[in-house]
């Protein structure tokens, strides 16, 4: 029998079309679900619109519409929008609908019905703020405003509150026999301080706002917008109608997944009401950061809002959703700036996960008839390398530190790739053929990317289920029995196809889009130089043949230091038509690509290339060879004029000085 597992992420507030804050938590909250559904629980995910309150009434009249037109123009960007991120939400709640009213109708019921003195009437007045639309305590203001920075006025309300206070104690006892109840643990510390500060009881009612549920028995007012919002995770399950099936298997919700700051609404108001009404709180609590742009809280009247649309359009929802759950450390804020985003899409996707995939199996296809290779094999260093790598993986899922699930796979990733460099597939075959040991080499790499895609599916579902058709591992949905070494079938036919991730060049990007947002850093060549060590040439360079070096001049060190010698990672080669000794290469040194044309045609073949880390001089003026424009040189020693690439680790990052 498979577990109920309910998540849900905050409503969205209808005033405006969605932006990256929202778009992350849809994603994360996906890639939560689909996670729980790799382990058969069964999953109900919810996410929707906040819909009521002043903000929205006031967004509406200044552009001359009613409150529920703008409501359903934001709500339709909001379909289309996780429509586009694969978001898998299994219902999507709007509190405008009927089916909320009923459910804001019975929590209400409840609470008198429970606790008939826990909702009364009453006058208040204290610093109210419009932007937040809530009582702000004294000591949270300052020169007029609360601590956010929004404007508060002196107000008095003739309202029903709710009897806030008579909970600190059972919230308090809550926490401590909860202590998972929030996480972040630093979140729920100050959820703890507050409560411990005191509580007072809260206007749950408002006569000023006509765009709301109107108060049961009392139609002059509107309820609170955050007693209306928080009963969403209910409402959407059936509470407050004859069917409680949903209500009944899925509440209490496993996580409500929210920002930073609405975690005093969930983890306080919202306790308390359920409380009130004897129903049963949510089992946790989850908080993410904040999406920030040049360090500064992204906000419409700063201006700097992030809509990630061209990007998504362009390069694909799924690879954006790879990079937000890789930059972002779980709970903290991050910054975001497309650059970033193209800097991890080509090391990471194209020239990362993309590039070994389709390196694996273009051998395949070539040595193996486009098949599987037909031996597997079950001791060797990559499947030790996969079983350290599960456990991690899994570990970091369940305390939702994707940016490590992720890192841990990238870091298998780079074994399988050192494996395969290392092994030299193309050796072997030139060498023996099609033999036993390349069938176990390759099955190796394929059987190894097989797990690599399986641990990536919650990221990227659609490339993921691509991604194993064409290494012949079948179309299975993802589970979690599935992260075992040996799975990948024999002999099975491949499936061919473009490449999952194709390069992007970024300065192409700016220009074509004219984005004001894109940042753009300097080229590597232009960088200034960076600052030298204080170690002499002498104790840093190898002499291999001693004689030679003792004949070349001496140079100083910032001689040395003018050749700009960078890491690259080669991304295409062929052969120069006519030369026996000349191959045309595409090079990456993480932010920009390159041509290069070198003369090691006499000992390597371009398919044993692609993919190798080389260190080129990256300042070299450009020449050309057999009329080919060459941008740099890469390096090699010279054994009676063969050549021997000069070699870098597979890990070492495209782009990395060297000296
Ligand atoms: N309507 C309320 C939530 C009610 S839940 C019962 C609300 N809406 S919101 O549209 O302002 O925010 C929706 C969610 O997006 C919140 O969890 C909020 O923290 C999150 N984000 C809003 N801006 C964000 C970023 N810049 N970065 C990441 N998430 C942020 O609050």
């Amino acid at each position: 029998m498979s577990k109920p597992f309910y998540i849900t992420t905050a409503i969205h507030y209808v005033n405006d079309v969605p932006h990256i804050g929202h778009i992350y938590e849809n994603v994360t909250a996906d890639v939560i679900a689909r996670y729980r559904r790799m382990n058969g629980d069964d999953v109900y995910f919810l996410t929707g619109t906040d819909e009521h309150g002043q903000k929205i009434e006031r967004t509406a009249a200044k552009k001359g519409i009613s409150p529920i037109e703008l409501a359903d123009q934001v709500v339709a960007a909001h379909h289309a929008n996780n429509a586009r991120l694969q978001i898998s939400n299994d219902d999507f709640i709007r509190t405008t609908q009927s089916r909320h009213r009923d459910g804001v109708y019975e929590i209400i019921r409840r609470i008198r019905e429970k606790n008939p003195d826990d909702i009364y009437h009453g006058e208040h007045s204290g610093w109210y703020c419009q932007s937040e639309e809530t009582f702000v305590p004294e000591s949270q203001v300052t020169d007029g405003k609360c601590q956010d920075g929004h404007p508060v006025e002196m107000t008095t309300e003739r309202n029903y509150f709710f009897r806030l206070s008579k909970y600190e104690k059972p919230l308090l006892d809550f926490y401590r026999a909860n202590p998972e109840f929030v996480k972040p643990k630093g979140r729920f510390n100050e959820v703890i301080s507050f409560v411990e500060a005191g509580l007072r009881d809260l206007s749950v009612s408002r006569t000023a706002i006509k765009w709301g549920i109107p108060f049961p028995g009392d139609e002059e007012h509107i309820i609170y917008v955050w007693l209306d919002a928080l009963t969403n995770y209910i409402s959407a399950l059936g509470f407050g109608s004859a069917d409680l099936s949903r209500y009944d298997k899925y509440w209490p919700a496993d996580i409500h997944l929210i920002g930073k700051d609405i975690v005093r609404f969930h983890a306080v108001y919202w306790p308390a009401f359920l409380m009130a009404a004897g129903l049963p709180l949510p089992k946790s609590i989850v908080s993410h950061g904040f999406w920030l742009r040049d360090n500064v809280k992204i906000s419409k009247s700063l201006g700097n809002v992030v809509r990630p649309d061209e990007v998504i359009d362009r390069y694909g929802a799924e690879a954006f959703r790879y990079y937000l759950s890789r930059e972002m450390v779980f709970g903290q804020d991050s910054n975001y700036s497309d650059e970033s985003f193209f800097t991890r899409y080509n090391a990471e996707l194209a020239n990362g996960i993309g590039n070994t995939i389709s390196r694996a199996s273009k051998m395949c296809e070539t040595y193996f008839e486009g098949k599987t290779p037909p031996l597997s094999c079950d001791d060797n260093e990559l499947k030790r390398a996969a079983e350290e790598t599960i456990p991690v993986w899994t570990r970091e899922m369940d305390q939702f530190a994707f940016q490590r699930a992720l890192e841990a796979v990238w870091k298998f990733l780079d074994a399988v790739n050192g494996y395969i460099v290392s092994r030299e597939p193309w050796r072997m075959f030139k060498e023996n053929g099609a033999d036993d040991a390349l069938s176990r080499v390759l099955w190796n790499s394929l059987e190894s990317l097989r797990l690599a895609w399986t641990m990536v599916a919650p990221f990227m579902p659609s490339l993921s289920a691509e991604a194993l058709r064409r290494i012949g591992a079948g179309s299975e949905p993802p589970r979690v029995e599935l992260l075992k070494w040996g799975l990948l079938p024999t002999n099975e036919p491949l499936v061919t196809g473009d490449a999952l991730f194709p390069r992007i060049d970024f300065q192409t990007y700016v220009a074509e889009t004219k984005n004001e947002g894109a940042t753009v850093s300097e080229p590597i060549q232009d960088k200034k130089e960076e600052a030298q060590p204080a170690a002499p040439a002498a104790t840093a360079v190898a002499a291999p043949a001693a004689e030679a070096v003792a004949e070349t001049a001496k140079i100083t060190i910032d001689d040395f230091f003018r050749a700009d010698l960078r890491v690259a990672q080669i991304l295409e080669a062929e052969n120069v038509p006519k030369s026996k000794k000349l191959i045309r290469m595409k090079v990456t040194t993480g932010d920009s690509e390159r041509q290069i044309v070198a003369g090691i045609a006499t000992k390597y073949t371009p398919e044993e290339l692609v993919g190798r880390k080389v260190v080129i001089v990256a300042n070299l003026q450009p020449a050309k060879l057999m009329g080919i424009e060459s941008n740099g040189m890469v390096l090699a020693a010279s054994i009676d004029g063969e050549p021997s690439l000069v070699a870098v680790d597979q890990n070492v990052p495209n782009g990395t000085k060297v000296k």
